[in-house]
């Protein structure tokens, strides 16, 4: 019945307060290097993504303390931030959640990091944990 929801997590999204210092936790400790930085100005982040197994954790260091991240590290400090399914067509993966009477942030889908087409739905929707669809 639901042929538009996701295949697999594309990434577990981690927010921290300095990137370099987690990306040097995660070489040390764990022995994994990041595939990718970048600097995504529309979301006010510098992120990078770490690849593990097929998928990957996602850091998310803001940009200032205004932003969406910033705000997150100030109320809650490090930790989970997101989680991201990937799905094959994001608008009907969309239409279908409206559908569902979810609360989209996202009602149409805008360009995320890897130029990958994202939108968001909102915590409030599933256990408090917001949600990012990935279109691959
Ligand atoms: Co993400």
């Amino acid at each position: 019945m639901i042929t538009v929801l996701p295949y697999n997590i594309h990434h577990v999204a981690i927010a921290v307060e300095d990137l370099d210092a987690s990306l040097a936790d995660f070489a040390d400790k764990y022995g994994i290097a990041p595939i990718s930085i970048e600097t995504v100005e529309e979301q006010g982040v510098r992120e990078s993504m770490i690849a593990v197994g097929g998928s990957h954790i996602q850091l998310l260091q803001p940009l200032g303390p205004d932003t969406p991240v910033g705000k997150f590290l100030s109320r809650n400090g490090e930790g989970l931030h997101h989680i991201a399914f990937a799905v094959t067509d994001i608008e009907a993966a969309l239409a279908h959640l409206q559908q569902e009477g979810a609360r989209l942030i996202d009602s149409t889908p805008r360009i995320g990091g890897g130029g990958h087409r994202i939108a968001f739905v909102h915590p409030a929707d599933l256990a408090g944990t917001l949600i990012e669809l990935v279109e691959v």
